[in-house]
């Protein structure tokens, strides 16, 4: 389903939410374009970049990268021509700072945002996502050993990569993640529902469950 216009989507929700993994279905069913602040900054980690390393030092304490550098990221990425149909935010913004900066972004790109799904998820059960979740380290894509296992043990489905924990995902970093959500994150909520773009998704379902639900929302405001 193709809109005339660029339809740009702000995923908010705690780390372990399934951001990630809503992001990636969407893309392929809408041919939207996902942008993950967090797998940019890991790219740059992985090409050893000076941006990659001063993120590595804020994500490793579970601790957001500051704005100004995070927000000149996703400026710089946007501009690209894949973006043109639209784009997932997935992880950006994170601070009321950054969705001012992503509204004046699009307000110069003569667009706005269409929806703002937030993934409603408890404690209890993003944490025992993110302590279980792999990843591959060629490809990025993401599994569980329980709720999301690939065919073979450790290795990725898509490319046959290896797959790995991330540094973050360990108990005690996991906490503080979820204490950085509620005091920085969670006021995005309210700046959403203010513009009239929230829609609250339960986001403790299984995949498909969340995936469907989702679909349903932004299908319904391309159709507008
Ligand atoms: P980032 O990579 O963005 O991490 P996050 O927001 O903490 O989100 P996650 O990727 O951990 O979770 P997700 O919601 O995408 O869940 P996923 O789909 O993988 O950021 C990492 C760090 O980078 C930050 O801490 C910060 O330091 C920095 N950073 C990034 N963006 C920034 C910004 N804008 N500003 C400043 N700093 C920034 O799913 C998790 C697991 O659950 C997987 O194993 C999956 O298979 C499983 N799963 C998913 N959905 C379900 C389901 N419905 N049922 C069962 N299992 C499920």
């Amino acid at each position: 389903m193709a809109s005339a216009y660029p339809v740009h989507l702000v995923l908010v929700g705690p780390p372990g939410a399934g951001k990630g993994t809503q992001a990636v279905m969407l893309e392929r069913e809408l041919g939207l374009k996902q942008i993950s602040s967090g797998d940019l900054f890991r790219e740059n980690l992985k090409n050893q970049t000076e941006l990659g390393k001063l993120a590595k030092t804020y994500i490793d304490q579970g601790e957001l990268v500051p704005d100004n550098v995070t927000i000149a990221m996703v400026e710089e990425r946007i501009q690209r021509a894949d973006c043109a149909t639209g784009v997932i935010f997935d992880g950006f913004p994170r601070t009321l700072e950054q969705a001012r900066a992503l509204d004046e972004m699009l307000v110069l790109q003569g667009s706005v945002i269409g929806l703002a799904p937030a993934l409603v998820a408890s404690d209890v059960i993003v944490s025992d996502r993110l302590t279980g979740r792999r990843v591959c380290r060629d490809c990025g894509a993401v599994y569980h050993i329980v709720y999301n296992l690939p065919k073979v043990e450790d290795v990725c489905d898509v490319c046959g990569g290896e797959l790995y924990q991330r540094s973050d995902d360990l108990p005690e970093t996991v906490c503080n993640r979820l204490y950085v959500y509620y005091k920085q994150t969670s006021p995005l909520i309210g700046y959403y529902f203010a513009r009239n773009l929230l829609v609250r998704i339960d986001a403790d379902q299984p995949i498909e469950t969340v995936k469907q639900t989702m679909l349903d929302a932004v299908k319904a405001v391309i159709r507008k």
